[in-house]
């Protein structure tokens, strides 16, 4: 029997905030699950309510994980705590976020050179607090083989499941990811774990399918921000291209609105032009639509840039794909 495809949006910070989300499922849809991009310094006493903002209050339309960045047990106690009294489920763990001033205060993918840690943090977190937990995580920091040493940490604990992005934190997002070091991993964890990393379009997904026979969780990232519609190619219930343009041009607008409650022009349009990064990769001529948008000083400007872009042909897969490389040179 086929088994059922989940498929999780992958969190993006200083995109897929609350705004984003909803848009994207009153519009869009296609994922069962949306993760919010990770928030920080939350404290241990009290969690200050404006690092709730993205979160709270709870939305019952979708689906959304918030995720934490930190290297306190306690913090993350008090953060899911809270969560869980809001109506949350989940929180992730975000133990893969690669940049060096994260990393090199043993956050994000710096948390994987030190198995010990983890497993005191874990031992505190799953005793004390009351929303399921589960953890994003890459195959190491330096070394990809930083992975052996912590699933079997990971899998002394009760975890919701895990998301693995086959890639180290030195690798930033360039290059490629590693699907064969995944596959090889896929026995060693005893939870739930789901695929994450350079799934750019619908024939990459088939690829990768092939090469993860029985695999069901998926999260796609950078390949939904290109082409938004490509969870439901991969359910294989793609709608037709007038419809995709109106939704797609729906949610723009939706976007826009949430963009106009953004205090100062400049913040306005830096949050457009982030999520227009990506999105220009579904027309055609992608890197010149992306430039055209990037290169807009003003309000009037990026409009006029956009009603070009909405005007031109949608892109095929082979450009979609290659869009998708040039963004992880
Ligand atoms: C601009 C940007 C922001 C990101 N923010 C987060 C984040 O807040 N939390 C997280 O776990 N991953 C974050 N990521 C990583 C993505 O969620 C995802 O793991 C990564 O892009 C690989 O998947 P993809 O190849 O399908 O895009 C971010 C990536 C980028 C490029």
């Amino acid at each position: 029997m086929e088994t059922k495809t989940t498929l999780s949006l992958a969190p993006f910070r200083g995109i897929t905030n609350r705004a984003f989300r909803n848009a994207f499922s009153r519009h869009i849809g296609g994922c069962d699950l949306l993760y919010a991009p990770f928030i920080s310094g939350t404290g241990t006493k009290k969690v200050h309510p404006d690092k709730l903002r993205d979160l709270i209050p709870f939305n019952h339309r979708a689906t959304v994980i918030p995720q934490i960045l930190s290297n306190s047990a306690e913090e993350i106690i008090l953060l899911g705590n809270t969560l869980s009294d809001h109506g949350y489920r989940t929180l992730n763990w975000n133990l893969g976020c690669p940049f060096s001033r994260i990393a090199h205060k043993k956050k994000g993918s710096g948390m994987l050179p030190y198995p010990e840690l983890l497993d005191r943090m874990l031992d505190k977190i799953c005793g004390q607090v009351h929303i399921g937990i589960s953890v994003k995580t890459r195959l190491g920091h330096q070394h990809p083989d930083e992975i052996s040493k912590i699933w079997p940490v990971l899998n002394r604990y009760p975890l919701e499941e895990i998301i693995l992005h086959p890639r180290t934190g030195k690798q930033l997002y360039r290059g490629q990811a590693d699907p064969a070091a995944f596959a090889a991993l896929r026995k060693a964890f005893r939870h739930p774990l789901t695929y994450n990393g350079d799934i750019a379009n619908i024939s990459v997904f088939h690829k990768l399918r092939e090469l993860l026979p029985g695999q069901s969780s998926w999260m796609p990232g950078r390949g939904i921000l290109i082409d938004p519609f490509l969870a439901h190619a991969i359910r294989n219930a793609l709608p037709d291209e007038k419809n995709r343009r109106s939704r797609l041009a729906d949610f723009h607008r939706e976007l826009q609105e949430h963009a106009a409650s953004i205090p100062g022009e400049s913040k306005q349009l830096g949050w457009m032009k982030a999520v227009w990064h990506y999105l220009a990769g579904s027309f055609e001529n992608s890197a010149g639509v992306s430039e055209r948008i990037k290169q807009s000083r003003n309000r009037q400007a990026f409009q006029a840039a956009v009603e070009y872009t909405f005007q031109q042909p949608f892109s095929g897969e082979a450009e979609k794909e290659s869009y998708f490389k040039s963004l992880t040179r």
